[in-house]
């Protein structure tokens, strides 16, 4: 199909009872635009699974933490048209802020318990914004399939969950993180940081490396792996301020008081303004 860039609500509720009629598989993949390969990644997993990837760009405002700053989120429709298109994912749904969220909004969507810890704990209500926004696209694109990353893992479990409990029919699919050359995860973020930064972020990457190393070598403590990371991340980014270093379970995100099988690193770290988060399978 001819690649398509679709702005309204309505047309987009259209075009998808359309393909659905005519016996198309949807996939989705939503993103807040300012694309890299990381997302890129997403829509080529998605192509393999669906006949139709829809790709959506929209920065959610409700997603954001008080403080953070919505109007500085980096964008580039253009360029992230190209890539989409390059990609081979074929409709682009775009919806104007005000269609999304009108002056009389008033339903959200609340995944109650896995959104206490990890990123929830630093970052009040943005899984909310979250969960609301991802449900309001699969009722507007009707998706068979629909592919997050494995960067935001805690988001993953997340809509995961609020899938199950809410018995959509869409199957979650969630991809490996993508990373630079050095290790760093591919962030939107990342455009945040000036060289030295940029620099010193590799100490996200290194410091779950080492955690790896630590476990393979027999160390089964959360505390002591920790103070290794810290100490880590300390020397490579003096600067830095650690949000957490968590360890927890592969579904249930539960801490872990001994490091046993599916287990995850994860790490949240401010380098300058910018918080990075990132996490490993270290058992
Ligand atoms: P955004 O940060 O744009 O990310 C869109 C998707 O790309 C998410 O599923 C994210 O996990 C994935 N992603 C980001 N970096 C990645 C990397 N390095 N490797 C693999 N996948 C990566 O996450 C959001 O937007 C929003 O919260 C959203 C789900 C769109 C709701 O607004």
């Amino acid at each position: 199909m001819r690649f398509t860039i679709v702005k309204s609500i309505k047309a987009q509720q259209k075009l998808s009872r359309q393909l659905i009629r005519s016996g198309k598989s949807i996939a989705v993949v939503p993103t807040m635009g300012f694309l890299h390969d990381g997302h890129l990644s997403l829509i080529k997993k998605g192509l393999s699974k669906a006949d139709i990837v829809i790709t959506t760009i929209f920065v959610n405002p409700t997603q954001f933490a008080p403080g953070e700053d919505l109007t500085r989120y980096p964008r580039d429709e253009k360029g992230d048209l190209e890539k989409i298109k390059q990609a081979g994912s074929q409709i682009v749904f775009i919806p104007r802020l005000t269609d999304m969220y009108p002056d009389d909004y008033e339903t959200y969507v609340d995944v109650e318990n896995l959104t206490l810890t990890l990123e929830g704990e630093s970052r009040l209500q943005h899984f909310k914004g979250v969960t609301t926004i991802v449900a309001k696209l699969f009722n507007i694109v009707q998706p068979d399939f629909a592919l997050f990353g494995m960067k935001d893992y805690q988001q993953a479990a997340v809509i995961t969950k609020m899938i199950k409990d809410l018995n959509w029919p869409t199957k979650i699919i969630v991809c490996p993180t993508v990373r630079e050359k050095d290790g760093l995860a591919m962030s939107s973020r990342n455009s945040y940081l000036t060289p030295v930064q940029r620099k010193q972020a590799t100490a996200l990457y290194q410091s779950l490396i080492l955690a790896r190393q630590m476990v393979k070598s027999d160390e089964r403590r959360p505390s002591e792996i920790r103070k290794s990371m810290r100490r880590l991340i300390k020397n490579a980014a003096p600067d830095s301020d650690i949000g957490y270093i968590a360890f927890t379970d592969l579904k249930t995100l539960e801490a872990k008081k001994e490091i046993t099988k599916n287990t995850i690193a994860s790490v949240a770290v401010n380098i300058g303004p910018v918080r990075l988060i990132d996490n490993m399978r270290i058992f």
